[in-house]
This record gives structure tokens, sequence and C-alpha cells, in this order.
């Protein structure tokens, strides 16, 4: 089997520069000196060529083995003995989702990955294997690498600049590690929440799914080559997230039309920015499965679009065309031809490139289809340098799960938080004073807050992997400003605590085992934990932490404030930076919000009643907390009020949000008649024994029974017929009987 070097390589090899020679004595034609090449060093060796030269030269000398090789890509543990790699001349390797070595460290995956590529370029051409992983948000395989928020969070950011920046954090992981490639990013156009791998995608919008291609830039760098780059994959083409139901490998029941409108601008804006590999989806389109699709693959795709990267088939998918296990010559023929260009096994090597040898034997795959193929696989190969630097640049290997990476990503979970309600302003959160009850079976759980492709394939509810917990995030925030107690499901909450903030939502999934088909409801673990928090009277804010819009209309009345916080991996300290003000949320819904499950699918513009419509969210009037007055304020003389035009009226609703032994929190509603405000003080008299601990949306201080509460600059302005409000936390001893005496910039206000 094994190509056996024929000495025509070692002649063919020497007469080169002679030839130069002769051609400069006949024609004059003077070089320009180039590095001198060791006679014995075909050009293909030659970074100082042009890399179609390389590719020309090196095509050249290889034999049909090594072509069918190089369209091979064989799972790792399926390599065995791991020495098929040179005997089959196999041209890549992957790592399946939680395919990883023993241990299974950043030291542990460059170590592996070199013993791969050392066997490879052990062979007579020295060609190097090119190895691929899902780092689908960061380099989630690895133990201790840095999870990022996963793709729907980063929809939410609206921010390019940042996913760019994520994507190159995660090239340098992947580089420290040896892996040269990741089967990254999904470009699905998720237009159905009952789809398992909706949180793969970054929105239902097209348009922003491409603006979000900039990560294609941070994994492979301006160019292929640079520091720390690797190559990328836009995936999978075409119409994975528009199949009829949500289903996961479905059929995408469109007009070409629309498939073109709605599926097709984002793989054109990654192939516009050079992206290096399309994986092709599981789908069908209109019944026929992709991978069999030549004219979206190579007339529309390497056609049209122009793509000049290679194609690469998902995990077995070639199995499916004859809707049979296993694959057979006629799978092996129709893909290749199709415009496949490497083939995920990713098991049965052997079978495939006997397979498909024998076809190109036959004559029933072209010899150019072959070349073809391989000129896209090498090219890539020679643009990232792997024949220069087949091995590990360890040099990255300490950025794995580094503090500059998690503050990274801490800075995507902040950006990628949407707050859906926040009634009364309750949040942000005071970090002074009172008590925070914190429950919910995702508050202290990274597996959780990570969800699938974690770890493991589908990810796992636990401990498994080193992170901050949203809890210990709140816990970090609030230090020794406030008491924080945490139960799971919310046992011991009694209305002592200033607010309740559940951590619920979805358990890992990943693929099909998340499709949805019948209900996206919370589950009852959730739904018992909530109704022991509203029992207490305590205002709940719930942090849904789940991989896509979810079925909550019927209960979201009883919670306080809600914010969507997705999938936000590791860094959960991201969320509490927003709970408590020190980042005003700026995420916008990538998804639609359904009111009702049976609305599914749900799309912007489609008409239909949305509980909250794309591109919703909304953020604090401050943008940190309100500064908490110290508990005994210093007496400050009461501040001028601003001159206001005569005429001004006001009126003032001020109630109890809710109460607990020795306290209770304040919430004040000023609403404005006769001009509006530009800048405005409150003042009022507590006519028990009540003193302010923490207030937010207002600058509020306390001199004896008299408390001053200033707009935060911010929300200073107040139109005619508007309104602001504020919050308080306060202490009361005896009865809490409400203040009096509200006067706005000095007019007497009435109360309602
Ligand atoms: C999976 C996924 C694909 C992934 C591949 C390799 O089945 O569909 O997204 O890149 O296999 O793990």
């Amino acid at each position: 089997m094994a190509a056996v070097p024929r000495p025509h390589h070692l002649l063919r090899t020497l007469k080169i520069p002679v030839l130069v020679m002769l051609a400069v004595a006949a024609f004059g034609v003077v070089e320009q000196p180039r590095p001198a090449r060791a006679l014995d060093t075909p050009p293909y060796k030659d970074p100082a060529l042009s890399v179609t030269a390389r590719v020309n030269d090196l095509l050249s000398r290889m034999s049909l083995d090594d072509k069918v090789g190089q369209m091979t890509q064989a799972e790792r543990a399926a390599l065995n003995p791991v020495s098929d790699l040179a005997t089959y001349r196999i041209g890549s390797v992957l790592s399946g989702g939680g395919s990883v070595p023993s241990p299974n460290s950043a030291t542990g995956w460059a170590d592996m990955y070199d013993n791969f590529q050392r066997q490879s370029t052990s062979t007579p051409l020295g060609i190097p294997m090119i190895y691929g992983v899902d780092a689908v948000h960061g380099h989630n395989n690895v133990g201790g690498a840095t999870i990022f928020p996963h793709n729907i969070g980063l929809g939410a950011t609206r921010d390019p600049d940042l996913a760019q920046r994520v994507g190159r954090a995660t090239a340098e992981e992947v580089t420290g590690t040896g892996v040269d490639w990741t089967f990254a990013p999904c470009l699905c156009v998720a237009r159905d929440d009952r789809w398992g791998r909706t949180y793969e995608s970054f929105s239902e919008n097209p348009q922003l799914v491409s603006q979000l291609t900039t990560i294609v830039t941070g994994f492979q760098g301006p160019s292929l080559g640079g520091s720390a780059s690797i190559l990328a994959t836009a995936k999978h083409y075409i119409g994975d997230g528009g199949t009829t139901g949500g289903d996961d490998q479905g059929n995408t029941q469109l007009s070409e039309a629309d498939l073109r409108a709605i599926h097709l601008p984002p793989f054109r804006a990654a192939v516009e920015r050079g992206v290096g590999s399309v994986m092709i989806s599981y789908s069908s389109w209109n019944g026929q499965k992709l991978h069999g699709n030549r004219y979206l693959i190579t007339d529309v795709l390497k056609g049209e679009l122009r793509f000049t990267g290679f194609v690469v088939s998902d995990w077995a998918a070639i199995d499916q065309l004859d809707g049979q296990q296993g694959f057979t010559a006629d799978e092996v023929r129709t893909a290749v031809n199709a415009g496949i260009d490497m083939v995920m096994v990713p098991t049965d090597y052997k079978r495939f490139i006997s397979l498909l040898k024998s076809e190109v034997e036959a004559g029933r795959v072209t010899t150019a289809r072959i070349d073809d193929a391989n000129r896209r696989i090498l090219t890539k190969k020679f643009e990232l340098g792997l024949f220069e630097r087949p091995l590990t640049d360890r040099s990255f290997t300490s950025t794995v799960g580094s503090a500059a990476h998690r503050a990274l990503a801490r800075e995507a979970v902040r950006k990628s938080q949407v707050l859906l309600k926040n009634d009364g302003g309750l949040l942000p959160l005071g970090k002074q004073g009172g008590k925070i009850f914190v429950a919910g079976k995702s508050a202290d759980d990274i597996g959780n807050q990570s969800g699938g492709w974690t770890i493991t394939w589908q990810g796992s509810s636990g401990p498994i992997t080193s992170g901050t917990t949203i809890l210990q995030g709140i816990r970090d925030k609030v230090g020794s400003g406030a008491t924080v107690t945490y139960n799971r499901d919310g046992t011991g909450i009694d209305s002592s605590y200033r607010a309740a903030i559940a951590v619920v939502g979805e358990t890992p999934y990943a693929e099909g085992q998340g499709d949805r088909p019948s209900s996206l409801a919370l589950d009852a673990t959730d739904l018992a934990t909530l109704s022991r928090l509203r029992a207490s009277g305590v205002p709940v804010i719930v942090v849904l932490v789940s991989g896509r819009p979810m079925d909550i209309a019927s209960q979201i009345g009883g919670w306080k404030a809600l914010v969507a916080a997705w999938l936000p991996g590791t860094e959960g300290g991201g969320v509490a930076d927003v709970l408590f003000g020190d980042h005003a949320p700026t995420g916008k819904l990538p998804m639609t919000w359904m009111r009702e499950f049976s609305q599914q699918p749900i799309n912007n513009g489609d008409g239909k009643p949305a509980l909250f419509d794309y591109g919703y969210g909304l953020t604090y009037s401050t943008t940190t907390p309100t500064p908490t007055p110290t508990p005994t304020p210093t007496p400050t003389p009461t501040p001028t009020p601003t001159p206001t035009p005569g005429g001004l009226g006001c009126k003032v609703a001020y109630k109890v949000g809710s109460q607990w032994q020795g306290g209770f929190n304040g919430d004040v509603t000023i609403n404005v008649t006769g001009a509006a405000v530009n800048g405005w003080t409150l003042t009022f008299a507590f006519t028990g024994d009540q003193r302010v601990s923490n207030a937010w949306n207002a600058r509020v201080t306390q001199s004896g029974a008299q408390v001053t509460a200033a707009d935060g600059g911010w929300n200073g302005q107040i139109p005619v017929g508007g309104s602001a409000s504020f919050g308080f936390t306060a202490s009361v001893g005896g009865t809490n009987a409400p203040p009096a005496g509200f006067s706005l910039n000095g007019v007497p206000c009435s109360t309602v």
C-alpha cells in the first residue's frame, strides 16, 4: 500500500539546478539571488517559492495513494496503530467532541499532536497532517481552557470587534495545544428555537450573523500562517438552522430565493474574509441531502462565491446519503463528485481509502477532481506554514486558561447579558447592606453555565472545569458588604432578604439531543424553586441560563426582573458585573422571544406577537450602582434645588416594595407636570425610625429624618408628563409609616 520512494524523484531533484544555470547562460536571465536551496531539497519544501509552485511540484510527486490519503480525515481514537497515519498517508486527524488525550491538559494535547505529526512527516514526501477540533466557544474540549459564551451570547453583544478578539484568544489557546484547525464558526441562521443547536447560532438574522464573521479573522489572522493562526471553518453549509420544526439534520424546505436570502449571506461574508474551510450540513434542502448536492457545493460555493479553500464533510455524514448504515462506493463517489474535498470518515478510514481509489481507477471519480481536492487541501497546509513549522508552538501553551483570556471572556459575558424586565428599577442591586438570597440549579454550576460542547460533546452539569460560577461571581462582587445566602432549591428564604436571585434554565445538550419538539418550558425543579422564592414576598430576579429563548410568559409576571444570560461559559463573574451595576446591560436579543410555544418558529418580521422582539434589551438609567450612603451619613446641608421655571407640579408615588424583619425596600416614582425638569432633588422626611442603607437610580443621603434624593446625572431630565424612579433599602424600627412632605426642587408635591 505504501508508495515506494521512486528513483525518478531523486533524479528530478538533481536536474532542476542544472536547468537554472543553463537558462542563465543562454538567456542572460539573472534571477534574484535566492537563499541557496540544498540540491536535494525539492521545490515544494522551499518556502521562498510561491504556494502555487510548491503545490504543483508536490502534486507532481504524489501517487494516487498519497492523494486519496490527503482527502481522508480520521478520528484520533480510531488510529490504531497510530502508524496508520503514515501507512495510509492520512492527511488529517480530528478530535470529535470530548475526544481528548490523557491527561486532558494543554501539554497533554501538545504532546499528542506532536506524536501524530511526527508520524505524518515520517513519510517519503513528509506531508504534515492538519488536526481539527471543535473549538466553538474557546478551546472547549481542553481541561482548564477559557470557555467563552456560546454564539447566541456573542450575537446579543452586537460586537464584531469583540467576536474577533474572542476568535484570536481561542486561536492562541488552540495553537498552544498544537491543533491547527477549528470547526468554527457555526454560521447557522437559527430560525426555530426548538432546534438543539440554536445556541451555536449568532442570530436568526442573517445580517447579524454575517457581521460576526469577524471571528474568522480572529481565528485565522489577516492571512493564514501568522502567529497563532489557525484554519477556520464556516459551517454547516447550507440551511442547517432552517429545517422544518427545528429538526436537527432535518429538511430545509425553502425556495432557492429564500435559501439564498436567509442562509447564504454569512457564508458569502466568511468567504470574503478568506475562510479556509467549509463544512457541509447533515441537513437536506427540499429533500436532497446537502452532502450530495453538487449544485450548491460546486456551482454555488466554489463557483459563484469563488471559495478557494477546501470542503470537509461532517462526521460520518456521507453514510446518510442512501439512508442506510455505513458508507458505500456510491456514497463516496457522490460526495466527492459533489465537491467534497476531505471526508470526515472518521473511523473506517481503510475502507474509505480503498473505495475512493477504486472509484478513481474505474474512472467514476476523475483525476482532475482528486487533484482539485488535493490542491485545495495542500494550499491551506502550505499557507498555514505546516511544512515549515509542523510541531506545536509551545510559546502559546501557557495562554490556555490565562488571566488575560478569562478577562476577555468576562467582558463577553457582560456584554451578552440581556435585561428583559426590571420593575421599579430593582436592578442594579446595591452591594451594601441587608441580605441577598441566591438559588437555582444553575447558580453554582460551571457545567450548566457552559452548556454543550464543553469538556465532553454533550457537556454536563457539575464542576467539570475551572472557572467562576455565577454564585461565586455574586459573592466576589458583594464581598463583606452584604450577606449572600445560597440554597439550590430556595429552602430557607424568608422576608428578611432584600432580593432573591434565581439562576435557572437548561442543562447541557448538543445537536439533536437538544431538540425540543414539544416544549421549551422551565423544568419542574426550576418552577419549584421559583415558587418557593415568590412565596416569601422577596423580590425575585431571574437569571436565565439557556441556549435559547424559553417559554416563560406564564411565569414572568411574578418576577421583578429578568436577565437572559444565555450560556456564559467559565467566567460567571460577568453576570454579577451587570447585576450589581458595575456594567449596565447592553445586550440585545439576537432571537425573537416567543409569547407561547405554539408560535414556533417565530422570527422578526413574521407578524407574530412576540413576548420580546428581536433587538429588545433594557439598560439601567445608572451606569454604576447608586453610591451607597454610609449607614450613618454625616449631616450634609440640603442642596439648594436647581431653580425650576414656574408652573412645575409634581406627584410622588411611594410604596414599600418588600419588607422584612427590621428592613424594607422603598420604591419612589416622581411624576412631573407643568414644566420639564433638568436636574432634580427630591426631599422628604421619614415619620418613623427609618434609616436608608442603600439606594439605586439616585444619590440618597439622610440627615436625621430628612432624606435627600438627587438624580444620578444620567436620569436628571424629566419631561412634562414624564417620570423618574428610584429605590432604596432601609432599616426600620417599629412601624414603617410612610414619609411625608415630598418636595421636588423646592416645590411641594402631592402624593398618590
Ligand atoms: C458533529 C457536528 C459538527 C462537528 C463535527 C466534528 O457531528 O455536526 O458541527 O464539527 O461533528 O465534531
